[in-house]
């Protein structure tokens, strides 16, 4: 008898990390996966199931405009709750740190259904930063069954947490499968600004803006940086596609109307969007993704944050903190336009985050379920 396992995602990066997992265990005849959206977001999930060929199973279809944290979790617990009862799956499996990933978790162990945590042992060290998902992923930590940590940085947060070494297996990060798979491609961008950008090579800035203990005063700043950065050097392309929550969008895009060399677009397609990356001189963003995902394509990001979950491309020099301050951003970016060895530097940094193979690694340490023995220690039984 396959092990029925259930994968349940609801945002963007949920659905991109969880996409090699959904396709390996539809590869394996040792699994029968069961994929659930929760539909926290819509188009920008959407997006990522069609670019992957995934088709859910069930769609909880939960997301309203305006939702609240209390909201998401609320609908995700009601909603999942007689999926689990009709699916009876042996084990479900959560990515990460956001709303719908907590409140699957919290569902799956009501019904003491074993909790594999995608990307587990991430920790900025303080509860407000990033707000709630510092919060949502310590609470998952507290009920999964099983760690899939993406490093060993990882793994050592959950040690120092007290989690039984038997229960964490070292992977690498899944979206690091995704972004090789995706980027690859080469697609073509449907934007004519961007085709041509690219075509001639001129120099982009790549922005990504949606943090929510960012939303209001700093990113409006944000907005004022980029506007002024983009006036500064007019041989720019700045390139923001704008996160579909109206809030982002009110307090960010006021600065940029009418800015020249700034393209402002829907959210890109997952192709489209690591093509971008890889072709981008420099990134300036709040994203988790993307700074795992950038060390991989050489391209260095300056993060508008002050903390950090993932130190590890930090330390390998191809990703720095730079906080929300206007004019620290406008220096930061600046600094790294003109001087061409600062850039040299950060683009030469090393991948921190994995080889590729994270999604086979997590069906290998899933294996051990049924025999009660799901990781065989911090980073043994996990090669692929
Ligand atoms: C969520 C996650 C965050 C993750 C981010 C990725 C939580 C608490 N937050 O934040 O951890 O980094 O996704 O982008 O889980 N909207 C649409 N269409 C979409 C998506 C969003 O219209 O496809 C709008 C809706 O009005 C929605 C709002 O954006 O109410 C906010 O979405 P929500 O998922 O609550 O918050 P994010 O900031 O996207
Ligand atoms: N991304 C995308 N299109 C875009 C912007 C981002 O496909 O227009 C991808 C990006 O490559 C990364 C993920 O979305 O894999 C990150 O999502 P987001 O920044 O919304 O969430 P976070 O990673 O901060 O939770």
């Amino acid at each position: 008898m396959p092990i029925r396992v259930m994968t349940v995602y609801g945002t963007r990066p949920e659905a991109i990390k969880c996409a090699p997992v959904v396709k390996a265990l539809a590869e394996s005849p040792d699994f029968a996966g069961i994929t659930v959206v929760t539909g926290q977001h819509r188009e920008m999930l959407d997006q990522v199931n069609e670019l992957f060929g995934i088709v859910p199973d069930h769609d909880l279809d939960v997301m309203s405009h305006g939702q609240s944290l209390s909201g998401i979790f609320a609908r995700v617990l009601a909603g999942l709750d007689p999926v689990l009862e009709a699916e009876r799956p042996d084990a479900v499996i959560v990515q990460g740190d956001t709303t719908t990933s907590t409140a699957a978790a919290v569902a799956a162990f009501y019904r003491q259904i074993p909790v594999v945590h995608l990307e587990a042992g991430l920790r900025s060290g303080d509860l407000d930063s990033p707000f709630p998902e510092e919060g949502n992923r310590k609470l998952t930590s507290q009920i999964a069954s099983l760690h899939l940590a993406p490093t060993t940085t990882s793994r050592d947060n959950l040690l120092a947490e007290g989690v039984p070494a038997e229960r964490i297996v070292v992977t690498g990060n899944t979206v690091i499968d995704a972004l090789l798979e995706t980027v690859a491609k080469r697609v073509p961008f449907a934007d004519p600004a961007l085709a041509e950008a690219v075509d001639v090579g001129r120099r982009l800035l790549v922005v990504t803006t949606h943090r929510r203990e960012n939303w209001g005063g700093a990113m409006e700043g944000v907005g004022r940086a980029i506007a002024r950065i983009a006036r500064e050097h007019p041989d720019l392309l700045v390139v923001l596609p704008a996160h579909r929550n109206p809030v982002v969008r009110e307090a960010v895009l006021p600065a940029l109307d009418g800015v020249a060399n700034v393209v402002v677009t829907e959210p890109l397609p997952y192709g489209e969007f690591s093509r971008l990356m890889a072709e981008a001189h420099l990134i300036l963003s709040d994203s988790g993704g993307v700074q795992e995902e950038a060390p991989s394509l050489g391209t260095p990001v300056l993060v508008m944050r002050d903390t950090t979950e993932r130190p590890e491309a930090v330390v390998a020099g191809t990703v720095r903190l730079v906080g929300t301050d206007e004019e620290r951003i406008v220096d930061e970016v600046t600094r790294l336009l003109r001087d061409p060895a600062a850039h040299a530097a950060m683009a030469a940094g090393v991948n921190p985050y994995g080889d590729g193979t994270a999604a086979r690694r997590s069906l290998v340490a899933l294996r051990g379920l049924r025999s009660g023995r799901p990781g065989s220690g911090p980073d043994a039984g996990a090669r692929p």
